[in-house]
């Protein structure tokens, strides 16, 4: 089955074209191409994500980058019938209405390509910002439109977790036989959360940050040192030079009973003890990174392994943009090495750690049966939550 995937939940625009089947031996992947297009030099102005910019942005880039992917899987083909008949020019016309730079290019380009062999096109419905969300389901309800291709919805996290099981060949991927109960827990800029997944396709939030999540405290705390946005790739840098435990930072939660997190009162302690200390030298910002980054990762650890032991879990799996934090893949190989050595442990590939296209494909394959050419029901859910299915 050919798969085309697009993500545009947040600030990275992505393709992916992928051919998945089952075969005797599991599920095998085969990359035919994957781009990923970043907003981030455009947000860092910003210090953080901004919706209706990320909007613009994804409806300016996303025809582009989709004919880009298209010619790296060798399926980009002119053709000089004009694809979009009559009718149907009105119909996508309100589909993309409120896209209107996403429309342009949209009629310039894709009325000229020779449809291509794809089975159906898999994107991101949520969680997410919905302005950004409904830039790909729009481009994906068009498509599918004249090209008469199904739409798969599919989950932001749910891509998160897949994506961290395939061992990676170059382009071919295979997915291993995973043992139940797994517990996934899931680190990105948005969310923080512990899963159990009882079988595939099955997800039961154990528990949840109250606050910030994971990867916002990292964006937080970069700004308060001073440090560019994406703030996790730039406390993790610096970090490396510094030493834990000069600057005492709290554990939030570390000790609580339940499978909750709490970052906000490490953002803060982090914040009053930058005013406390004045002005910062670079050996004062290594260490207070470094200090950070222990603390996140003892609470993020020590709950995951509590939540193993309560659900006698077989396999962990660690997902998001965080997941691409060394400290955090280095302590967690570790620990989890020496305290439950029986239990198999997946941590994504770095590239595939933050957001990308791939991951949606993945998923996408997985929530085949929802394949739909009614696409009226597909609607951005920027609160979309995993479910038992
Ligand atoms: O999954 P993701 O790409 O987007 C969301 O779905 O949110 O995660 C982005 C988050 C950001 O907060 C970013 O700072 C964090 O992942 N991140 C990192 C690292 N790389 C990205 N956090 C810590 N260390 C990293 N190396
Ligand atoms: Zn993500």
């Amino acid at each position: 089955m050919r798969i085309l995937s697009i993500e545009t939940s947040c600030d990275e625009t992505g393709v992916a074209i992928v051919d998945a089947g089952d075969e005797g031996t599991g599920v095998n992947f085969r990359v035919l191409a994957n781009r990923t297009l970043s907003q981030v030099a455009l947000h860092k102005e910003y210090g953080g994500v901004f919706p209706t910019l990320a909007k613009r942005e994804h409806s300016r880039t996303l025809v582009p980058l989709f004919v880009r992917t298209l010619k790296d899987a060798g399926l980009y083909k002119t053709t000089s019938r004009h694809v979009i008949e009559h009718p149907l020019r009105e119909e996508f016309q309100q589909i993309l209405e409120r896209e209107p730079e996403l429309y342009s290019a949209f009629i310039s380009e894709i009325p000229h390509i020779d449809p291509p062999s794809i089975d159906a096109i898999a994107v991101t419905v949520g969680p997410g910002l919905e302005p950004a969300l409904w830039v790909g389901i729009n481009f994906a309800k068009a498509l599918s439109m004249i090209w008469k291709i199904p739409v798969i919805p599919a989950n932001h996290m749910e891509g998160h977790v897949l994506s961290s099981l395939p061992s990676n060949h170059k382009d071919e991927m295979s997915l291993p036989a995973v043992e139940f109960p797994a517990v996934a827990l899931l680190i990105s800029g948005g969310h923080t959360e512990l899963v159990l997944m009882r079988d595939w396709l099955s997800y039961e939030i154990l528990g949840e940050t109250r606050d910030d999540a994971v990867g916002e405290a990292f964006d937080k705390v970069a700004r308060i040192l001073g440090l560019p946005y994406p703030g996790g790739p730039e406390i993790s840098r610096i970090a490396q030079h510094g030493t834990p435990g000069v600057y005492p930072l709290p554990r939030p939660m570390l000790r609580s009973d339940d499978l909750s997190f709490s970052f906000a009162g490490l953002k803060t302690a982090v914040l009053y003890l930058v005013r406390s200390l004045g002005e910062l030298d670079d050996s004062h910002k290594a260490n207070i990174a470094r200090e950070f980054e222990e603390a996140a990762i003892d609470v993020l650890l020590s709950k995951s392994v509590r939540a193993i032991e309560m659900y006698d879990a077989r396999t962990l799996i660690i997902g998001g943009g965080v997941s691409a934090n060394d400290r955090l893949r280095d302590r967690f190989r570790k620990e989890v090495a020496r305290v439950l050595p029986s239990v198999l442990l997946f941590i994504p590939d770095r590239e595939l750690s933050t957001d990308n296209a791939l991951m949606i494909a993945i998923a996408g394959y997985f929530e085949r049966e929802r394949a739909t050419r009614d696409t009226a029901t597909i609607i951005a859910q920027g609160n979309l939550r995993l479910t038992q299915g």
